[in-house]
């Protein structure tokens, strides 16, 4: 049994129909968040009116909001409180000859095999038994395993499957009104990761802002991969957004300490968005498992399956920190050449070196990249978020415990009595004089109570409400989402006073109010 199912049993339901001593749930699964993000417009299935399309989802007014906040916080965090790192934001779709170089074309595929019982189409290197126990795994046969029957099936668990085979993950797409289906010249791909854009415009970048090395190039934007086996609604999506970080360091940088650093600043940073230390822990990804342009790569993974009765699969990857060293700078290079002198990429018109002008040395800056998903984070801040209070009548709110910086609503402006147009009035006058500084909602469909609820529920962190004496006093309720303790505030020092909730990101006050 799972240890929030012993939670509430355990603690029973002993207070007398009132919410004063509550039992807090976690998120057990993220079926619940599922559930959520569909009733209170984070997230809904994508193209549901023909019956949905596999494992894409579209996000709603509350999920862009939230995307947008956490996009907000880490270009903030890396791009203006650091002064070592740009920004920049380059095309989908590049030209063919990126991928080629950067060593996607050849290398960026799953082995996937079929059951030959329940038909199913899976990952190979995800099933039990693909790998050898103990034994080396890098001159491993995995064909000879499927045969042996080591392999088990996902779904219904045989082990009749066939042998596998490689299957590249980029979309392809043709470029140009006139081009056939299966003109080569007119391949392209989209994305299937934004660090490329940001290796190719390294000269860009470090010239044109007169960068000296160590710096960063950050960017956040949509990557593309025909996954094999989407699912667990956003964690694996086929269509999703990336925020990564290439950071130009020396050739005789210490790279395995700057990797163990930026975990560091990364774990700060997830924790800074209200997730909990304990829900996150590292993977020190094996070698044979790395990626073709990777020396060493740390995973930070979340626990996003609670529910898992083996503790060691409750985890997934939630980002990477990745020592690229000089591999992509070099091999969209035009100077390198072989053993035998010829150039390693003929097709470069650039050289993509650095000239150090204290060592007069020129050469290919290496590379840490922290690669982190938009919607992995999302989802976890979501779970982590997520609380159930419950009563000992079984009454049960869903309070969703937001880090106000990620909050899709920062406040909630609730008239007490909607048929009262002075107090309506009021209200949405302090609606209209809060959305320059903050996002703020005006409502009054519904009764307080209800009004409330549905605040906690979708994680506004305050509830400012106007009442009869507001008319006569100029001051409001302020209500806390997490305490439910309210506070009589001044109309004309509630800017202020909730700026000061809203910490550590207080946002500026427009000259004009
Ligand atoms: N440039 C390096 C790179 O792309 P990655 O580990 O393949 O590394 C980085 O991807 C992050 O992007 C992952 O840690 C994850 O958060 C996110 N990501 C990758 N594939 C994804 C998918 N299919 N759906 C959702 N997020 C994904």
């Amino acid at each position: 049994m799972q240890d929030y199912q012993k939670l509430r049993i355990r603690d029973g339901f002993t207070n007398s129909g009132n919410f004063d001593n509550p039992v807090f749930v976690p998120a057990p699964n993220i079926d619940t968040i599922v559930s959520l993000a569909k009733r209170r417009g984070f997230v809904f299935p994508s193209s549901e009116v023909y019956g949905g399309l596999g494992s894409a989802w579209d996000y709603g007014p509350l999920g862009v909001e939230l995307c947008n906040n956490v996009k907000q916080s880490w270009w903030r965090w890396l791009v203006y409180e650091r002064d070592d790192i740009e920004g920049i934001d380059s095309s989908i779709i590049l030209n063919r000859l990126v991928w080629q170089y950067s060593g996607h074309e050849a290398t960026f595929h799953d082995p996937l095999v079929d059951c030959r019982e329940c038909k199913t189409r899976m990952r190979a290197d995800k099933l039990e038994g693909y790998f050898p126990e103990g034994g080396s795994l890098v001159a491993f046969d995995a064909n000879a395993r499927l045969r042996a029957g080591y392999v088990k099936c996902a779904q219904c668990g045989t082990t009749n499957l066939t042998d596998e085979r490689y299957f590249n993950m980029m979309f392809r797409t043709t470029l140009g009104a006139a081009a056939a289906e299966d003109d080569p010249t007119a391949l392209a791909y989209l994305r299937p990761e934004t660090a490329q854009g940001i290796f190719i415009n390294f000269l860009n970048v470090q010239t044109t802002m007169r960068r000296k090395i160590p710096f960063g190039i950050a960017q956040v934007g949509k990557s593309f991969r025909n996954e094999i086996t989407p699912g667990n609604f956003i964690l694996r999506t086929r269509e999703f957004e990336q925020m990564e970080m290439e950071y130009f360091v020396k050739p005789d940088a210490e790279h395995s300490k700057l990797v163990d650093e930026w975990v560091e600043l990364y774990l700060e940073w997830f924790k800074g968005l209200g997730i909990d230390g304990a829900n996150l822990k590292l993977h020190e990804v094996p070698a044979e498992e790395l990626a073709h342009y990777s020396k060493r790569t740390v995973d930070i993974m979340y626990r996003y399956f609670p529910e898992r009765p083996d503790a060691e699969r409750q985890w997934e990857e939630l980002m990477g920190i990745a020592y690229r060293t000089d591999f992509d700078l070099r091999s969209h290079s035009s100077k390198p050449t072989d053993a035998e002198g010829n150039r390693t990429n003929p097709d470069s018109t650039e050289d993509l070196s650095y000239f150090d002008e204290a060592t007069k040395q020129r050469f290919y800056p290496h590379v840490i990249e922290p690669a982190a998903g938009v919607n992995r984070t999302v989802l976890a801040v979501l779970m982590d978020a997520y609380s159930e209070k419950t009563n000992d009548k079984g009454e049960t709110r869903v309070i969703l415990k937001l880090s106000p910086q990620l909050a899709p609503i920062k406040a909630a402006i609730l008239p007490l009595a909607k048929n009262k147009p002075e107090i309506v009035g009021m209200a949405k006058a302090i609606k209209r004089s809060l959305q320059p500084v903050l996002r703020a909602v005006y409502d009054d469909t519904g009764g307080i109570g209800k009004l409330y609820a549905r605040q906690d529920e979708i994680g506004t962190p305050m509830c400012v409400t106007v009442d009869h004496q507001s008319l006569e006093d100029e001051a409001v309720t302020v209500r806390d989402r997490d305490t439910w303790e309210q506070e009589r505030v001044k109309v004309s020092d509630l800017v202020e006073y909730l700026q000061k909730r809203l910490k550590p990101y207080p946002i500026p006050v427009p000259e004009s109010l």
